[in-house]
């Protein structure tokens, strides 16, 4: 992130508002484990990352919400506070505006503000930068720390404003995270616990594939209607079944004469029961400290994901296979919705710089792509800060 004095001066030069500016921030995150089950009610374990979105905010005495970008110089959305619902699936504005909209819905009264959105979070990289955006957005306007209730409203602006079809995780662990804590997260009953991530001898990279995807255009909500199509096939022999995480392995497989015509959305099935399964046992090893054990399941996972759920895709899957041929990794795997975007490792301290040149050179010769890595530290929600923290 620039410095805030330079951040000051374009928030000055895009507004001219002589109002004193507040600053909100919404972190990014990283999922550890339990990848594509949050909409089907699995518990996941997500972490937020000290990388977010910054708001610059200043109220501007109108009835107009006018947003600007640091990082994209040129665009600016204004709109009436009135007018909020034209913006639906507009690109950029749409997400702001969205949560402006569902925010005035249920009753909050809004005022006219000038809203810089500043940021460190690699666009379209698995990293959650449009929740993160989306929370900003929703503790900016309302003057409130991130919550659940916040997270449930951002979500539904995704779902419903901006046109996908994604669960609870992002925005959840973008408003509620906790600093050096994963988080246990049921996307059901969004039940939350705190996991304490004491990673000894050992440090999380995150690796990008620089292959930029847009969600809203990728297979997402088409994995998403094959998994439900699954359920639905499910629930004629589990009726009590709301969620395709209810099932267990052995169920599943006692049903696949079920998917006779359709061997694919048992797979689709199979990563999701199975995945599930992995989130329960990962949360035990890092109880236990068991960080080797903890590494398997990562690479199980990221398997899944690529033979039966298949959201990875060559470059994640060329980063995938230059990792394993590196010493010093616990375990890794794919990041976030996939199709792209990026990978998180558990590393050994000692191996660390190694691994970044090793997967650099070993990455680069398979896609002709140059990966970049993030060491970010594990942060907290979304909130309210100071200028002075800033400095
Ligand atoms: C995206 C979505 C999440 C989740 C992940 C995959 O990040 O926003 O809701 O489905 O993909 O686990």
């Amino acid at each position: 992130m620039r410095p805030i004095s330079e951040l000051l001066e374009v928030f000055h030069s895009c507004f001219h508002n002589p109002n004193p500016p507040k600053f909100f921030f919404a972190p990014a995150r990283v999922n550890l484990i339990g990848e594509h089950i949050d909409y089907h009610g699995g518990d996941v374990m997500p972490a937020a990352l000290d990388m977010g979105t910054l708001v610059i905010a200043a109220e501007n005495g109108s009835n107009l919400l006018r947003l600007c970008a640091e990082d994209l110089p040129g665009i600016s959305v204004t709109c009436p506070l009135d007018k909020l619902s034209l913006f639906r699936g507009k690109g950029w504005g749409s997400y702001q505006l969205g949560v402006a909209a569902f925010l005035s819905e249920r009753g909050d009264s809004l005022t006219g503000m000038d809203l810089l959105f500043c940021g460190d979070i690699p666009f379209g990289a698995g990293l959650s930068s449009s929740a993160s955006i989306e929370v900003a957005t929703a503790v900016t306007l309302t003057g409130q720390k991130g919550s659940p209730d916040l997270a449930v409203l951002c979500q539904r602006v995704e779902n419903e404003f901006v046109g996908l079809n994604c669960g609870i995780m992002d925005q959840y662990a973008s408003a509620c995270g906790k600093k050096d804590h994963a988080m246990l997260l049921n996307c059901g009953t969004l039940a939350c616990s705190y996991v304490p991530l004491d990673l000894k001898d050992a440090c999380l990279v995150i690796t990008n594939t620089n292959k930029k995807r847009g969600l809203a255009d990728s297979k997402y909500n088409e994995r998403r209607a094959e998994s439900e199509e699954a359920l639905i096939r499910l629930q004629t022999v589990y009726p009590d079944r709301k969620y395709l995480c209810a099932l267990s392995e052995e169920e599943l497989l006692e049903a696949k004469s079920l998917f006779a015509d359709a061997p694919i959305l048992f797979d689709r099935a199979y990563h999701v029961v199975t995945e599930q399964a992995r989130v329960h046992k990962a949360a035990d090893c890092m109880a236990r400290g068991d960080l080797t054990a903890f590494g398997e399941l990562l690479h199980a996972s990221n398997c899944s994901l690529r033979d039966k759920y298949e959201v990875t895709g060559d470059h994640l899957d060329a980063l995938y296979d230059a990792i394993c041929a590196v010493d010093g990794v616990y375990g890794t795997r794919m990041t976030g919705a996939g199709f792209g975007g990026c990978n998180v490792s558990l590393v050994k301290k000692s191996a660390v710089e190694l691994f970044q040149e090793e997967v650099a050179a070993r990455y680069q010769k398979a896609t002709g792509l140059i990966p970049s890595f993030y060491l970010s530290g594990i942060g907290e929600g979304a909130r309210e800060v100071k200028k002075e923290e800033l400095l």
